[in-house]
Parts: structure tokens; C-alpha cells; sequence
């Protein structure tokens, strides 16, 4: 028996991977390279295949059969908003018709667990501040769509049998181990980390939100953190019925920019003092995740706070 992890040479998948073999199980990861790292994943069996192929699903299912799946963590996927905006039906191609493969896959190799990466980018620009997951989805980018096409077509298959919970993550940050950081320079802290390392300030984008301090407000949670929320959500699919099958996954508490910059201060042992730009369009002042429906269904809840996401995220070579 083994679970099949999509995406797992990712930054997210493979920290997956290391829980899931560190509870003694067998994992076969799934993945294109496109941006992942086979040494992310060394003790686990790698298929190189892009779920999107025309013969993706064929593919996939004698996979499934060859190492007995019996659950799929659904990672694959690209993931840049802006990118999405450039080449939309590439992401669809990539988002929904590798999922369509994948659980076509499921269906005919009868797995029927899953765990589907979904992201806050589906609320859009949402009227309020704590976001809970039943608020009016609303995603103003292609990205944000695939993501929400995915959940319903999850819906739809859980029709016929699939049991499968969608987490929906806000602001992922911060390593579980230094081999599996995230490479990509997408995401504030890295594109701060990105800068320091070249001797350049940090930018602010806008310091005149309707904000305690003027800049944005968002929800950071620790990548080994979420990666715990993963396993409590196939522990609680293997206990029987699942009530709610979409959840937020945060810490329920923001943080704002300054907040983010000054706690990378103290992890780099020097001040940073930011510039400040213009605002960019499409940044709501706060998006944080209520976290209650997860705390109360799953019994999780993140443990790590922003000091030790900025700590784990400081390369040892910008170490004070
Ligand atoms: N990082 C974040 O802040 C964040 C936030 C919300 C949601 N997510 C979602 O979490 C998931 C993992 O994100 P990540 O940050 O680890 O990204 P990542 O790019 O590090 O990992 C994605 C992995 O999927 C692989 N992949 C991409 N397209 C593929 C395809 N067509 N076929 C096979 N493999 C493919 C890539 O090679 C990579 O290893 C994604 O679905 C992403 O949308 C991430």
C-alpha cells in the first residue's frame, strides 16, 4: 500500500513526502520537474510524468495499480498569479486538465482518498477581514479560477464515492528542513531574503491602508505546520464520514508587512529599514483565514508563529 503524492519534489509536496516516510509509509511521487527537485525526495519512488500528457491518465493508473495507491495528495500544479494572467489556458491545461486525468485515473484504479492543494486565492478580494470558507468565492485571476474549477470538479467526483477534503492555504512560508526550502522568489519573505542578499532595501507597497501601521495584513503559516494539516486530513478521512470537506489553513492571526520586515530584522541581525512604492492593484489590506472550522473538524491547529517561520526561512549564509 502507498500514497501517491503529485507534485511531491515541490517545496509543500515534499515536506509531505518526509511526514508521510517518517510515519512509515510508502510514497510514490508524481511529477514533471518542472520546478521540483528529485533531492527533495530520496527515499521516495519518482515518476517524471506531466499530469496534463495526453497519456497522463493511462500513465497514472498503472501506477496506482503497480504500488497499490491508496490515497493521492494532489500537489501538481502551477502556482504564479501573474504568470496565470499571461498564459491563462495554460494554467487551465495544467490545473484542471491534469486534475481531470488524475481523478479519471482514480475512478478506474478505484483510489478514493484524496487531499487537493487549493489556496485563499479563490476568495478573490473579499469584504472582510477573517475570511471563513463560505463566504461567496470570487477569484480575480486565472490561477485563483483553476483552483476553484478543481474544488467543484472534486465535488463532483465525491458524488460518485471519492472522499477528499480541499485545503485552501493562505500565506505559506518558512522551511521544516533546509534541503526543502522554497526556491521560488514569488512570496514576500523569500523576495525580502532575495534583496538583503543583494544588498538592496526591502519594498513596502503602499504604507496608507486602512491598516493599524498602512501596509497589508495576511496570514503566514509555517510549510511544516501545514504539512501537518495534510495528515490530519487523511487521518480524518480514514476515520469515516467527513461533515466538512474545505478548509482554511492559517494561523487565524495577520501580520502586517512592517510586522514581516521587523521580524526579519531580528532574524538577520541587522535592520532593514524598507522603501516605500506605490500600491499594487488586486492587494486587499487584510486576508486572514478563519481557522475554526479546520481546529474544530481536524483537531489542528498551526503551532508555529512568525518569529520561527522568518527564523527557518534565513539561509545559513545570511545568518547572523
Ligand atoms: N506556495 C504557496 O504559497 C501556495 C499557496 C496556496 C496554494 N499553493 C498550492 O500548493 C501546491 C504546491 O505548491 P508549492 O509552493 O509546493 O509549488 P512547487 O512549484 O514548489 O510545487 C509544485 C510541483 O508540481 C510539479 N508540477 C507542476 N505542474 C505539473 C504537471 N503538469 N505535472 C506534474 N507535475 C507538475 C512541479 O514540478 C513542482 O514540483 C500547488 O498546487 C499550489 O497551487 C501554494
Amino acid at each position: 500500500m502507498s500514497t501517491l503524492v503529485t507534485g511531491g519534489a515541490g517545496y509543500i509536496g515534499s515536506h509531505v513526502v518526509r511526514l508521510l516516510e517518517q510515519r512509515g509509509e510508502q510514497v510514490v511521487v508524481v511529477d514533471d520537474l518542472s520546478n521540483g527537485i528529485p533531492a527533495r525526495v530520496p527515499n521516495a519512488t519518482l515518476v517524471e510524468l506531466d499530469l496534463s500528457a495526453a497519456d497522463a491518465e493511462s500513465r497514472l493508473r498503472a501506477v496506482m495499480e503497480e504500488h497499490a495507491v491508496t490515497a493521492v495528495i494532489h500537489f501538481a500544479a502551477k502556482k504564479q498569479v501573474g504568470e496565470s494572467v499571461e498564459r491563462p489556458l495554460w494554467y487551465y491545461r495544467n490545473n484542471v486538465e491534469g486534475l481531470a486525468n488524475l481523478l479519471a485515473a482514480m475512478e478506474s484504479a478505484d483510489v478514493t482518498t484524496m487531499v487537493f492543494s487549493s489556496s485563499a486565492a479563490v476568495y478573490g478580494i473579499p469584504d472582510i477581514g477573517i475570511v471563513p470558507e463560505k463566504i461567496d468565492c470570487r477569484p480575480i485571476n486565472p490561477y485563483g479560477q483553476t483552483k476553484l474549477v478543481g474544488e467543484w470538479m472534486i465535488d463532483n467526483a465525491a458524488r460518485h464515492g471519492l472522499r477528499a477534503i480541499k485545503l485552501r492555504y493562505f500565506n505559506v512560508a518558512g522551511t521544516g528542513w533546509p534541503e526543502l526550502a522554497d526556491t521560488a522568489v514569488m512570496n514576500l519573505i523569500p523576495i525580502i531574503l532575495d534583496r538583503v542578499a543583494m544588498g538592496r532595501a526591502p519594498v513596502v507597497f503602499g504604507d496608507d491602508y486602512p491598516t493599524p501601521d498602512g501596509t497589508c495584513i495576511r496570514d503566514y503559516v509555517h510549510v511544516a505546520d501545514l504539512a501537518d494539516a495534510h495528515i490530519a486530513a487523511l487521518d480524518h478521512i480514514a476515520a469515516g464520514g467527513i461533515a466538512e470537506s474545505v478548509f482554511n489553513v492559517g494561523t487565524g492571526r495577520g501580520a502586517s508587512v512592517l510586522e514581516v520586515i521587523d521580524a526579519m530584522s531580528s532574524a538577520l541581525g541587522r535592520e532593514l529599514t524598507p522603501e516605500i512604492a506605490p500600491r499594487r492593484p488586486g492587494d486587499p489590506p487584510q486576508l486572514v483565514a478563519d481557522v475554526s472550522a479546520i481546529e474544530r473538524e481536524l483537531g489542528w491547529r498551526a503551532s508555529r508563529g512568525l518569529s520561527a517561520i522568518v527564523e527557518s526561512a534565513v539561509p545559513a549564509e545570511l545568518r547572523p
